[in-house]
């Protein structure tokens, strides 16, 4: 793409960003969801820190708010602007638990870990490092906790793998694995509830109403227990060692280990945690048939072996050791899997059957899979992937907009309009390109 139109890609991804700030926090689009979640703060702020580290550090500590007195970060942090989004305030409930904060409504679960690692890149773009250092001072007692949280609630057998206990914990709602385990989900009784999500998106581009039942059962299993996460693990009819979640957790923690370093505290118990769940991932999740890495369920006692972009996060999280990361990247980025004609890279196989372009997390390229899998394919000696995913990402975003999600093969987007993380990651990744950024 010529320099002009990436310098206009810039100001157009600025201004979503605009649209969608809500003041100390910015929602991820304007209607389909009103609030702040989780992952999707730490993506964003990731992007405005290139042209606003003082913005980007308020878009952290406003997630923080939410935090809950056993670490808990929530996946949602309701905003009581924001209306119209099912399963609100009224429903989580979470004032059932003596944890849950008092002055702000959250979600009772999280999502992907990327705090740590956002929190040091706004770090290291403020260019007054007594800012950087303050907002590192306040926020690094927090995360720890979070990851503190982590080890102790959901890998109480200190396996080193933590267990995602909900679909939308994962960050990748309907993927396969856990339309897989959910599958053996024995639901009680069907839930009752009105789904709000269809009034913005086709049904046909959004998780089925039995995917929803899913979400809402165990949304309601987690509630009757008052949200106590470790009693909640061990009658979980859903528990999911997730290759992704702990992958992100791994790039996380030696994130957080060089935070530590900067504010002088001590990093040993990050590192003890870091080394343990790089093992497991490699002793556990591993198939060397399938030469890639799979969740694991531990209900059933197995691996979930649907092919989806979630072990390819291994290289993001500098998991994957290198005799296994090339031969996954030699058999997985093909045209037949994860590198099909068009844009790649699908976020479920184009030969799985569950394989659908237009829906959600079961085939459409994301923005936010892509930025991950790119860098680490560059660290993994493979700059030459990382280029063509980023530019073909750029050409299909600059071409529909800062769509939710879009076709693997013909770029079309779908979802949401105005997606607030397409747009963040979007401007962190135009610096690179040349475009400069006016503070
Ligand atoms: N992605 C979820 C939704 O679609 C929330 O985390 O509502």
């Amino acid at each position: 793409m010529a320099m002009g139109d990436l310098t206009q890609l810039a100001e157009r991804a600025r201004n979503v960003l605009k649209e969608n700030d809500l003041g100390t926090s910015t929602k991820p689009a304007p209607s389909l969801y009103p609030h702040q979640w989780n992952w999707d703060s730490c993506f964003i702020a990731i992007g405005i820190s290139r042209y606003d580290p003082a913005r980007a550090a308020v878009e952290i500590l406003s997630l923080l708010r939410g935090q809950w007195a056993n670490g808990l970060v929530p996946q949602i942090v309701f905003s009581p602007e924001g209306s119209g989004y099912f399963p609100g305030p009224d429903v989580w409930q979470c004032h059932r638990s003596p944890d849950a904060p008092q002055d702000v409504e959250t979600s009772g679960i999280t999502q992907p870990p990327v705090l740590a690692t956002a929190a040091r890149r706004v770090f290291e773009r403020f260019s007054d490092e007594g800012n950087g250092t303050a907002f590192l001072d306040d926020v690094f007692p927090k995360i720890l906790s979070y990851h503190r949280f982590l080890y102790r609630d959901r890998d109480p057998d200190q396996s080193g793998l933590i267990a995602v206990v909900h679909p939308w914990e994962s960050g990748l709602d309907n993927s396969p694995p856990y339309l897989d385990a959910g599958s053996r989900v024995h639901m009680t009784y069907k839930p009752k509830y009105e789904r709000l999500d269809l009034l913005h998106v086709a049904a046909e581009n959004r998780p089925t109403n039995k995917d929803y039942d899913l979400f809402v059962f165990l949304l309601e299993q987690m509630r009757a227990v008052s949200w106590d996460q470790a009693a909640y693990l061990k009658i979980a009819p859903l528990a999911v060692e997730d290759v992704l979640f702990n992958s992100i957790l791994c790039r996380a923690n030696d994130d957080l280990a060089a935070i530590a370093a900067l504010v002088e505290e001590d990093s040993s118990e990050i590192e003890g945690w870091n080394r343990r769940t790089r093992q497991a991932i490699n002793d556990k999740l591993w198939d060397p048939e399938r030469r890639t890495y799979y969740s694991y369920d531990r209900v059933s006692n197995r691996l979930l072996r649907d092919d989806t972009i979630a072990g390819l996060h291994t290289l993001w999280g500098g998991v994957a050791t290198e005799e296994r990361a090339y031969p996954m990247i030699d058999s997985w980025l093909t045209p037949d899997r994860f590198w099909p004609d068009g844009y790649p890279v699908p976020t479920t196989s184009v030969a799985s059957p569950y394989y659908n372009p237009e829906n959600y997390w079961l085939g459409p390229t994301w923005v936010n899979t892509n930025w991950m899998v790119s860098q680490g394919l560059d660290t993994y000696g493979r700059p030459d992937l990382a280029q063509i995913i980023r530019s073909r990402t750029l050409d299909m975003v600059s071409r529909e907009g800062f769509r939710e999600y879009y076709h693997p093969q013909t770029g079309e987007g779908f979802g949401t309009n105005s997606f607030s993380w397409s747009a963040a990651l979007t401007l962190d990744w135009l610096p690179e390109m040349g475009v400069k950024l006016a503070p």
